[in-house]
């Protein structure tokens, strides 16, 4: 019976590129949906841009900006990326939705009907110049266990402790500089401690059909045992100001916090997908995938990182609100490039834009990350050159050349037509139809690798049979027969390669449409793979359906990817300066540049002409740097180690075509270099003396 299912994948935050490590999880995604809709199920696929929040305010205003234009720009340059890259959403939107604020008001009217929703007081930090309250990310401050200065305010990145940001040595607050206050305001929790939610989230999390056993396993974890309550009540709301929906009945001062609407999200999307598709029967749609009671299943694709708020948060929201909840969440692990963590140094932090500028084909990595991709949380890895090898060997070795070596002999000696082969009890065709269960059962249990394989353990079997019958030898025999016996096995070829093509059709989708072009088909469909193509059938002839990866693209990419490091992408407000820290570990310091990438960063001796504190930044100086043929401004985070009117005179080293910045204090048009460890302070780098403004840092 054909199954009806709204999917989604994870909202992407609007403040951002999508990249490789994104695509990990829309691309099995949308897998998984072509497989279902070809199996002739109902499938819905929606998804959104996440786009509340401190992070996206602070970019629009950093970009000159009103979040909404910034949302916009994101939204359709997310759009193209997911499209270019074989991603069909039935509904790309966005949360900040009319259809999003209403859903919103609706669960948490529910909630407080329900006795669900209390109010606390929270004691936060709280930026004096900005005039806004920080959320952790946003306060720097030495580490109380190591003194290791910069570290954010939950952990250190030096010793790896943990803390409360309140706990930092001298706190400042990277929106601004400045120092931080502490500072009490009424919050809204979610009351996920009361025994109601307990209860039912047990049940929930432990129910093996809906969550991967190392999932429930964590998730028992987090709730401890029964009545020993490890929830903890959740605070949804954030004060102004925050780009978000407020929250009804505190005069626009409380908004609710971005993980509350990004999941309703999923909902909003699929409400605007109804009223876009006059179709669907928008009342009954919603009724059946929205609201308790229904047949239809909700899936949810994550990332293993966002576990928490999918199969805790979002479910008790859910359930509580009359809403109906999830019937699966599929938790994927995380991209690995090179077997580490993805670097912007070692040019492995890979947009998704990038790769398609390199010109790699986008089927390439869908293809590799399927043969990759299996149900459990383990992480992937994008190893480049075995990428190379798997795709060309895969794909062009094995899979195309099956009907590259079958289809030119059709196209010559039989007019493209092929022969009726409804009586052939050939044993490779019977084998072919006979994997279609197994194969489709392997992409429904996200069992993606296991399907490949089955796959070219299939485009093998169909090589050595064109081996075992040598075509091209038939072809040269005058024997009828012999031509028989070639029109025979080159239309079985063809029959095989088309059998394979429904199997990578989810996998491969635009490789399979030319190839439906090429066998002069339509739209295939599962049930093709147990389907010979009919006596008389004409098929076009042979054209090159795909290439072979070549090592000078991965380079390319690499090199892209490694221009991209060098332009800065710090935050707004952060200091000018780059500190040549000097780490242990420093492998993201240590990695290999060409000298072309180096020579991109003018650096330029410049004489320090006038330096002055900046008010209510305790951090920063304010420079006036003369470069030789200009005068730059430049404000430093390096008021620790110097006063500012002992550096008039001095000479240092600027990075002069560093883009400029546009920062509370002014704009600050270039960066000068500095040393630093944790124990002795910074100290700026500067030539030895006769060098002149102006000159060249080579
Ligand atoms: O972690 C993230 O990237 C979030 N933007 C995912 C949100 S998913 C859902 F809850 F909206
Ligand atoms: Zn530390």
């Amino acid at each position: 019976m054909a199954k009806r299912i709204l999917v989604t994948s994870a909202l992407p935050y609007a403040n951002g590129s999508i990249h490789l490590g994104h695509l990990v999880e829309y691309i099995q995604t949308d897998i998984w949906v072509r497989a279902q809709k070809m199996l002739g199920h109902e499938v819905h696929y929606v998804c959104a841009d996440d786009t509340h929040g401190t992070p996206v305010m602070l970019k629009a205003e950093q970009e000159n900006l009103s979040p909404e234009q910034l949302i916009e720009h994101v939204h359709e340059e997310h759009s193209r990326d997911f499209y270019d890259f074989g991603i069909r959403f039935d509904n790309y939107y966005t949360t900040n939705s009319p259809e999003n604020q209403q859903l919103c008001e609706e669960i948490f009217g529910s909630l407080s009907d329900a006795g669900l929703i209390d109010e606390k007081e929270v004691e936060q930090f709280y930026d004096p110049i900005k005039q806004m309250f920080l959320p952790d990310r946003y306060v720097k401050g030495t580490c109380p266990k190591c003194q290791t200065p910069d570290q954010y305010g939950d952990s250190c990145e030096a010793c790896g402790a943990t803390y409360s940001p309140t706990d930092l040595i001298e706190p400042y607050s990277t929106v601004s500089g400045a120092k931080p206050d502490r500072k009490t305001s009424t919050h809204l929790f979610f009351k996920l401690s009361d025994a109601r939610c307990e209860h039912f989230l047990r049940e929930f999390t432990q129910n093996t059909d809906r969550l991967q056993p190392e999932a429930a396993n964590k998730m028992k974890e987090w709730l401890g045992e029964a009545g020993e309550t490890k929830l903890s009540d959740w605070d949804i709301s954030r004060d102004a100001p925050y780009f978000g929906f407020p929250i009804p009945g505190t005069n626009e001062t409380k908004f609710f916090y971005v993980w509350l609407d990004a999941p309703v999200g999923y909902f909003g999307s699929f409400l605007n997908y109804l009223t876009n598709h006059q179709s669907l029967d928008t009342t009954k749609h919603t009724q059946d995938f929205l609201r308790k009671g229904g047949e239809t299943e909700l899936i949810h694709f994550i990332g293993k990182d966002i576990l928490y708020f999918h199969a805790l948060f979002w479910p008790a929201m859910l359930e509580f609100s009359k809403f109906r909840t999830p019937t699966k969440i599929f938790a994927h692990g995380f991209l690995t490039v090179n077997g580490q963590k993805m670097s912007k140094s070692r040019g492995t932090f890979i947009t998704a834009r990038s790769f398609l500028e390199s010109d790699l084909e986008p089927e390439w990595l869908r293809y590799y990350y399927a043969a990759k991709l299996n149900d459990s949380m383990e992480d992937i890895d994008l190893n480049l050159s075995d990428f190379m090898t798997r795709v060309n060997s895969d794909l062009v070795g094995k899979y195309i050349n099956i009907a590259s070596r079958s289809a030119n002999f059709l196209a010559k000696k039989f007019d493209g037509k092929l022969t009726d082969l409804s009586l052939t009890d050939n044993e490779v065709m019977c084998c072919f139809f006979e994997r279609s269960e197994t194969i489709a059962d392997a992409f429904e249990a996200r069992q993606y690798s296991r399907g490949i394989r089955e796959i070219m353990a299939l485009a093998d079997r169909a090589n050595s049979y064109i081996d075992t019958q040598k075509p091209w030898e038939l072809a040269k025999s005058a024997s009828h027969t012999d031509i028989e016996k070639l029109h025979e096995v080159c239309s079985i070829a063809i029959n095989l390669f088309k059998i394979l093509t429904v199997y990578l059709k989810p996998v491969l989708p635009t490789l399979a449409a030319g190839v439906e072009g090429f066998l002069s088909l339509t739209s295939l469909k599962w049930s093709d793979s147990k389907k010979c193509l009919p006596r008389g059938h004409v098929i076009k002839s042979y054209k090159h359906l795909m290439g072979r990866v070549d090592q000078k693209l991965i380079d390319k990419l690499i090199t892209l990817n490694s221009q991209e490091s060098i332009e800065p992408k710090t935050h707004s407000s952060e200091p000018n300066t780059k500190k040549m820290t000097v780490k242990k570990n420093t492998v993201e310091n240590a990695s290999d540049i060409t000298i072309d990438t180096f020579n991109k960063i003018d650096l330029r001796v410049g004489k320090i002409i006038e330096a002055k504190n900046v008010e209510g930044a305790d951090k920063l100086a304010r420079l006036k740097i003369d470069l030789g043929d200009e005068q730059r401004q430049v404000f430093a985070g390096i008021k620790s180690a110097y006063n500012p009117e002992d550096l008039e005179g001095k000479l240092v080293v600027v990075v002069a075509n560093l883009k400029a910045r546009k920062m509370r204090f002014g704009e600050s048009q270039g960066m000068v270099l500095a040393a630093s460890n944790e124990e002795s302070g910074i100290f700026l780098i500067s030539p030895d003396s006769g060098a002149v403004p102006g000159m060249q840092v080579k």
